[in-house]
């Protein structure tokens, strides 16, 4: 049985691997923006172990999380699954790159990292911007866990596209497979198949998929690394 913390798990497909998860008789601890929303995701996750509270917009509130999720223990496994669309370059930076920065770099250190990229980060920019588009900060998340991949080699850092699917954030008419959304995640978090137990790897649909190569390169990996050290105060 796998301790597991699930960011944004209170819908989506956050929510869908968390029941998933509980379903096999994993620990899941879900994460919520904010109380009201915690104690429904509570209700819709039957068996989940506990929620923790936190907007991914605010950085202080981010670094609390991580001090409510060390005083959890060790997680075996985190899904850095939260992310925002259509939003504000500023809700972008904050959600989809600096939580996921800050909660790595300041929870006690899983087995397995796992982080939700897009087919859309293919036409992300690497180089970073204070005012990125959502492509772009798919791209850096994937450059993260390549950095990862490399400078943690004990960890399992991995990055899923979910494919276009009908979640609040895919739209009702998202052409994709909804299921085979989370399952690659899944897969991920509890699975002891060779094919799953690699680091820095890029999967859709539990197979690697071609990415932006430009996520290869160390020296751009080392500044996205640099900058978000320099807007969130916490370093590697
Ligand atoms: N759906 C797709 O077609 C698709 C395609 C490619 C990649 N993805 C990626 O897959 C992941 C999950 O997407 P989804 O489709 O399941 O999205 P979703 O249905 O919109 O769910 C997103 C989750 O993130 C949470 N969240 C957003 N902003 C937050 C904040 N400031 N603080 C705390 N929690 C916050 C949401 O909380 P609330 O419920 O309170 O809003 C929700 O639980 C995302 O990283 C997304 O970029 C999705």
């Amino acid at each position: 049985m796998a301790k597991i913390l699930i960011t944004g798990s209170t819908d989506g497909l956050g929510q869908l691997a968390a029941r998933q998860l509980v379903r096999e008789g994993h620990e899941v601890v879900l994460h919520a923006r904010s109380e009201a929303r915690g104690q429904q995701a509570l209700q819709q996750v039957t068996g989940a172990s506990a929620v923790l509270i936190a907007d991914l917009s605010d950085i202080a509130e981010t670094k609390v999380l991580a001090e409510k999720a060390n005083a959890l223990g060790t997680f075996d496994v985190v899904i850095h699954n939260a992310g925002v669309y259509r939003a504000n370059t500023q809700q972008l930076l904050h959600v989809n790159i600096l939580a996921p920065y800050l909660l790595t770099a300041l929870m006690h250190r899983p087995k397995r990292l796992i982080y939700l990229s897009s087919g859309m980060h293919l036409s992300g920019r690497p180089e970073w911007t204070n005012s990125p588009s959502y492509s772009d900060t798919k791209l850096h998340i994937l450059m993260l866990a390549k950095a990862l991949a490399r400078k943690w080699p004990e960890v399992h850092a991995n990055v899923v596209d979910p494919g276009w699917v009908p979640t609040k954030m895919g739209g009702a008419g998202a052409p994709d497979d909804l299921e085979q959304g989370y399952q690659t995640q899944v897969w991920l978090a509890t699975s002891n198949e060779p094919s799953a137990l690699v680091s820095g790897q890029y999967f859709h649909h539990q197979k690697t998929a071609r990415y932006n190569r430009a996520a290869d390169d160390v020296v751009l990996q080392d500044a996205l690394l640099a900058q978000c050290a320099k807007l969130t105060g916490v370093y590697f």
